[in-house]
């Protein structure tokens, strides 16, 4: 692995055969063959085989897949086995829905503080978390491994808060403000989160069908 670049379409299906693959891991499935899980998933057998073959395979002919194994090794390529560190700036609904959630820490993912500019939510808990000013965010990023920051904040400050934080090391964004980020410093990784793009698809595929 590291040799070869993967398609970043690869990439995106490897969470959704992650979940997959814990949740027959949790009913107690120790193996699966491609076609059992394409059913499941509803993709093509070739397709898994394809994905997989990318990181080397991890099957066998006339086993299929150990279920652990292959769990554990998309975990290792989506870099789960490992624990990220997340702050959230912005703490209004959407930043406080994000640290009220549990469910991310089960994949290693750790909310350790929210940043706000109210000063009505100074020192306020989420969870057991806290929200800091942002003028604390330098002295917060020298104490503490910052991995991840989650930008939930006006899409007007989200450029020049993102460059702040990649001045203070932070390598990685989550970008949910709905702006495509200009980054001064291009060594940074952004995921972009629209909801509103999935649901102008939904809303696409209603149309869609109504007119078929
Ligand atoms: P909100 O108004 O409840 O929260 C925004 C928070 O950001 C407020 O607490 C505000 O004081 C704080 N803030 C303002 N300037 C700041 C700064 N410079 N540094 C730190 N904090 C600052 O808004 P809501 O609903 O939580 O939305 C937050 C952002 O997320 C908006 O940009 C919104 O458009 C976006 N959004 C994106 C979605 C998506 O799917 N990508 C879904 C929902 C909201």
């Amino acid at each position: 692995m590291g040799e070869k670049e993967i398609s970043q379409a690869v990439i995106r299906r490897m969470p959704r055969y992650y979940r997959y693959l814990g949740e027959l891991l949790d009913a107690g499935v120790e193996r699966i063959s491609s076609n059992d899980l394409s059913r499941r998933m509803n993709v093509t057998a070739s397709q898994i085989r394809q994905d997989l073959n990318n990181f080397g395979g991890f099957g066998q002919q006339g086993y299929g897949y150990n279920v652990k194994y292959l769990y554990e090794e998309i975990g290792k390529i989506l870099g789960l086995d490992q624990t990220h560190n997340i702050i959230v700036i912005g703490a209004g609904n959407l930043g406080q829905a994000l640290a009220n959630y549990v469910k991310f820490e089960k994949f290693g993912f750790v909310i350790i503080g929210l940043f706000d500019i109210n000063p009505v939510l100074e020192q306020k808990l989420v969870r057991g978390i806290r929200i800091y000013m942002l003028d604390e965010l330098e002295a917060f990023c020298k104490e503490n491994r910052v991995d991840i920051a989650a930008l939930t904040l006006p899409k007007k400050k989200a450029d020049a808060v993102a460059n702040r934080l990649v001045d203070n090391g932070v390598h990685a964004i989550w970008n949910f403000a709905h702006v495509d980020l200009e980054l001064l410093n291009k060594d940074v990784v952004v995921e972009n989160v629209h909801l509103s793009d999935s649901l102008m698809q939904l809303s696409y595929n209603i149309v869609k069908n109504r007119d078929d």
